[in-house]
């Protein structure tokens, strides 16, 4: 486990302004490398990173069949309940999320298990909601592939995912942090925000890969391959980090990708 620090200065950030975000993303907890004392492993390494706010940045449950050892979101939540930022801690939703709350309680509908879970322990979960906080708009969508594929087809998801009300909640003056697990929005972004109110996009979901040699992961979770796989991307004067993660999906395997936590600090 270890941190990767990105200094972003994104256009429209204002002047002088400095913020550091700590992003947790993808923990998947669950054996064989992701039990209980790995969660609090990567929480005791987030709060010594000093940032003004963490972001949970959504999968917090294994869903794969390799697990040797379950680790239900009621047993993470109170471990991730320890983190502490002077900003706070906001989480949002990846599709594992919603695909175990789906399996567990048959229900297509919120809040999650993880939604309860969380504010159980009084984790504020921003499903397609905006908050104002120390200045800057924090939108929390929700997972653009929360309903798993129909008919084989690897496109074809049914989001929970509310872009237009997410931004409609932007009722006042500042910039805007979009926390998307996945990143794919991020291509849109141009139709969605036109003004550029959104300076910066935070997403984890693609594991950087997972699996990766060098420049080159072989299976990336994204419409767009390996455009948004992993790190830093710059387009259209638009700025995107998305974080390696901590855990897996699929397999408990890992390759050249190892587990972050992710800073992101803002001047
Ligand atoms: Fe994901």
């Amino acid at each position: 486990m270890r941190v990767q620090t990105w200094a972003v200065q994104p256009k429209g950030w204002p002047r002088g302004r400095k913020m550091r975000l700590v992003m947790v993303a993808d923990l998947h907890a669950g054996g064989p490398n992701m039990d209980e004392g790995r969660v609090q492993q990567a929480v005791d390494l987030a709060n010594a990173q000093g940032g003004d706010m963490i972001l949970l940045m959504g999968d917090y449950r294994a869903t794969h069949g390799w697990q040797t050892r379950r680790v239900p979101i009621e047993v993470a939540a109170p471990i991730l309940a320890e983190l502490r930022a002077p900003l706070g801690v906001h989480a949002v939703l990846g599709n594992h999320d919603w695909w175990d709350h789906i399996r567990k309680t048959g229900s297509r509908k919120g809040p999650t298990l993880t939604q309860k879970a969380f504010e159980a322990v009084g984790i504020p979960v921003l499903a397609n909601q905006a908050v104002q906080v120390g200045g800057v708009w924090l939108l929390g969508l929700d997972s653009q592939s929360a309903n798993q594929r129909r008919g084989g087809d690897p496109n074809d998801w049914v989001g929970k995912s509310d872009i237009k009300a997410t931004l409609a909640q932007m009722t006042g003056d500042g910039p805007a942090v979009l926390l998307a697990h996945e990143p794919d929005i991020f291509a849109d972004l141009a139709q969605h925000d036109p003004e550029a109110r959104i300076v910066l996009t935070l997403s984890g979901h693609t594991h950087g890969g997972q699996v990766r040699f060098g420049p080159w992961a072989p299976v990336v979770p994204s419409q767009y391959g390996g455009r948004f796989a992993y790190g830093w991307v710059q387009e259209g004067g638009r700025d995107l980090v998305v974080s390696g993660g901590l855990g897996c999906s699929g397999m408990p395997v890992r390759f050249g990708v190892p587990p972050e936590i992710t800073v992101v600090d803002l001047s």
